[in-house]
């Protein structure tokens, strides 16, 4: 299945896609020229616009025939219009335990509240992602957080898990492994890692 990978930054969730050779990165859709992501995809040789118009973007997606569009750090709002043309086939990575700490600053939120665990989630993006990072949850994985931890140190141990949770996610996508149920998605067993 080919993968159209929406950034905004660094773009360490690409790279852990680009790494995994059981996924087909097609195309690269970034809203800021200066994401470092964007020198990721071409090291890669894999073809990218920069542009935060989405009609653009859901062109170029089209273009490149995409199966799966993965938000890999995409801090830009997506249409219901949009949303509802790739429905079922966007995916997500949030770097809190939801529907814990939704929003564009999960991590510092949380250890700010002062949780004794936080982690990662992947899930479907559904109209709600316009506000609140809904939609239903493929996989989470939780950590712990001592009272010395501070929103940095959080963070990189949360985007060690989310370099392996968003391939894994992604692989299970592509392979059919998934099927949701409402709010719910089942994991069929046999693609369990
Ligand atoms: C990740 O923490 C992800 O959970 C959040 O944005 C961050 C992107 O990091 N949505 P990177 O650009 O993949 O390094």
């Amino acid at each position: 299945m080919r993968v159209g990978v929406l950034i905004s930054g660094t773009g360490s969730n690409l790279q852990a896609l680009i790494d995994d050779d059981a996924i087909d990165v097609a195309c690269v859709v970034s809203d800021r020229a200066q994401a470092g992501g964007l020198e990721r995809a071409s090291r890669a040789g894999i073809e990218s616009l920069v542009t935060a118009d989405e009609a653009e973007t859901a062109a170029f997606l089209d273009r490149h025939e995409v199966g799966l569009v993965v938000l890999a750090g995409y801090m830009r709002i997506l249409s219901a219009e949009f949303v509802r043309r790739f429905s079922g086939r966007i995916m997500n990575v949030h770097p809190s335990l939801l529907p814990a700490f939704p929003g564009a600053h999960a991590v510092a939120d949380a250890v700010e509240h002062g949780v004794r665990v936080t982690g990662v989630t992947v899930h479907l993006v559904d109209d709600g992602h316009v506000a609140a990072d809904s939609g239903p949850i493929v996989l989470q994985e939780a950590m712990a957080v001592s009272y010395d931890d501070r929103a940095e140190n959080v963070t990189e141990r949360l985007h060690e898990i989310e370099h392996r949770l968003l391939p894994r996610a992604v692989r299970l996508f592509s392979a059919g492994g998934i099927e949701v149920v409402g709010r719910r998605v089942r994991v069929r067993d046999e693609h369990l890692a």
